[in-house]
């Protein structure tokens, strides 16, 4: 089924919670939360104090994108606070499964991420380990980017090997992704696109998700 994640990102943060209600109210199947930590990436976003809000207003599922250095410190307190899925980046650990077990264990969904200039194949020993991958198509840190066409065969070759293993596990694209280039992005074999200011940027934000999932 394909899925879409507005990324709470690109909100209006004065009105938040009618933001987070407008998207209740849409098909989007769960929201993005983006967290920088000005270290991992050049930008700050947000942290914990906005995950209360999130969780009392928001009725879709948290998927939390950390894009922070020592993820290991922090996993169980975003599981803590309501995440629905906890998702980390590679290339931030010298090894993820320390990580993924803290989430594990809270009961949590796991999501490994890499940014585009990281080998595409250095997710294959963890693809059965964990509940779903985050390929980004823009380097991590900011919204309104282009998406980067090289993508598509990352994306084509991580749906590729999953079916060939037979394994569960959804694959999530973030970044420049629009009501134009969705459909590309979903017949490559992507499970859930993320999609931020072409949600919180359109005239009619529950007409672009419609569009966005095919509907
Ligand atoms: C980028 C974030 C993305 C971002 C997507 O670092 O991980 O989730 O909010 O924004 P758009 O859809 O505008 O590229
Ligand atoms: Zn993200």
């Amino acid at each position: 089924m394909k899925q879409i994640a507005p990324s709470v990102l690109s909100a209006n943060f004065a009105n938040l919670r009618e933001e987070l209600e407008m998207i209740n109210r849409s098909d989007a199947d769960m929201l993005h939360v983006d967290v920088m930590d000005g270290v991992f990436v050049p930008n700050i976003s947000f942290g914990f104090p906005l995950m209360k809000p999130m969780k009392q207003y928001s009725t879709k599922p948290l998927d939390v994108h950390l894009m922070i250095v020592h993820p290991e410190k922090y996993v169980e307190r975003f599981c803590d606070a309501g995440a629905w899925s906890v998702g980390f980046h590679l290339e931030a650990t010298d090894d993820p499964m320390p990580a993924i077990e803290l989430i594990r264990k809270k009961g949590v969904r796991t999501c490994l991420t890499i940014n585009p200039d990281i080998d595409v194949h250095r997710l294959d020993p963890y693809l059965a380990e964990v509940d779903m991958v985050l390929l980004m198509s823009v380097f991590a840190g900011f919204g309104g980017q282009s998406f980067i066409p090289e993508t598509i065969d990352k994306i084509r070759y991580v749906r590729q090997e999953i079916a060939r293993r037979q394994l569960p596990t959804l694959i999530e694209v973030d970044g420049g992704i629009n009501t134009k280039n969705a459909a590309d992005v979903f017949a490559a074999g992507a499970d859930v696109l993320v999609a931020g200011s072409a949600v919180f940027g359109a005239k009619d934000p529950i007409a672009a998700i419609r569009l966005m999932k095919g509907l």
